[in-house]
């Protein structure tokens, strides 16, 4: 019944050449994100950060959908429009942060499990009337000595499965997110190994939910060395691994999978998406759903000011050409000196 408007969804945010924006975070990650440009976190400071992302002129050509908080999918544009209202009438498609977020799992250090499926079902249903076509849920791996544990990766699988499983039945696309973390020092293999493991339960969980694979997008991350891993792993080897890994754990009912940018810079983010979406012999659509490595450049030259938004914003649209770019392997880094 609802699988036409799925469909229509997936289509509309797989667009060649475009991807997502992810301005999904939460009241205490933004907070975050401003002190360091020394903002306070208000309601209506969020609301005008989130407004001069959203009327960024011609974003749409390399945007196809955004990732909202709760918060925002309520607040209205300066001239009053609902966010999720302004941003389909853009041509981008409005979708939501449906969890609540990670909390430590009990008995098992240095882990997380993500919190958010009671009263889920009703919540889904307010958002789908407020505008949303798709969701998100984001599980959080982190990498050391002796974690992952199959535990936390099987808890975290059952979650994701049950919020994709919800979300269907609502009739708004759920974008599956287990996220590996690169913070450490493991190597790229590790990080490979990891995350093999992390998306095969992954998939044995929708499985046993039965979950449509036809009807859902994965968001992940590349496969990468840890941050402070002394070996960085250069393009190719991101490339090979990050789709090895894909090849190896990911149906190719999948319509396609969407990458995070996890903590990378910018220019780095956008030069392994360009790595990894030049390799064109694979079953799905690969795109970008990008939050930090769109929006922190953006971010610096806004710190909160009227005057600084027209500057802001050519900031935003530049990456997320380059980013569109990246999408068909057409990035190169002298496109970084050509402002649009
Ligand atoms: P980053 O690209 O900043 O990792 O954010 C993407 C996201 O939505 C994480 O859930």
């Amino acid at each position: 019944m609802n699988a036409p408007a799925m469909e229509s969804t997936i289509e509309g945010l797989l667009v060649r050449g475009k991807g997502i924006l992810a301005a999904d975070e939460s009241s205490p990650t933004i907070a975050k994100r401003f002190a360091d440009i020394k903002i306070a976190s208000t309601e209506e400071s969020r609301r005008s950060y989130r407004e001069m992302l959203f009327t960024t002129c011609g974003l749409d050509e390399c945007i196809s959908g955004v990732i909202l908080f709760d918060e925002t999918l309520r607040q209205k544009t300066t001239n009053g429009a609902l966010m999720p209202k302004w941003l389909a009438k853009q041509g981008m498609l409005p979708g939501i942060k449906v969890d609540k977020g990670a909390v430590a799992l009990a008995n098992f250090a240095g882990e997380k499990i993500t919190q958010g499926l009671d009263g889920l079902r009703e919540r889904l249903k307010e958002y789908g009337e407020l505008g949303a076509r798709f969701t998100k849920w984001r599980a959080v791996i982190a990498i050391d000595e002796h974690i992952p544990t199959h535990t936390s990766i099987e808890a975290n699988a059952e979650a994701l499965a049950m919020f994709a499983a919800l979300s269907q039945e609502a009739g708004l696309v759920p974008i599956v997110e287990p996220e590996v973390l690169m913070d450490g020092d493991h190597s790229i293999g590790r990080c490979e190994e990891v995350t093999t493991g992390a998306l095969n339960s992954v998939f044995a969980a929708l499985f046993k939910h039965r979950v449509v694979l036809e009807q859902m997008l994965l968001k992940t991350g590349m496969v990468l060395s840890g941050k402070d891993c002394s070996q960085q792993a250069d393009l190719p080897e991101v490339a090979e691994a990050t789709i090895r890994c894909l090849l190896r754990s990911v149906p190719a009912a999948v319509p396609g999978i969407v990458f995070l940018s996890g903590g990378q810079s910018d220019e780095a983010a956008t030069q392994r998406l360009n790595a990894v979406c030049s390799v064109t012999d694979v079953p799905w659509k690969l795109s970008f759903s990008f939050g930090r490595a769109l929006q922190a450049p953006a971010l610096k030259i806004w710190k909160g000011s009227q005057d600084n938004v027209a500057g802001a914003q050519s900031a935003l649209h530049h990456r997320a050409k380059c980013n569109g770019l990246a999408v068909e392997g057409k990035y190169s880094e002298q496109m970084e000196s050509e402002k649009t």
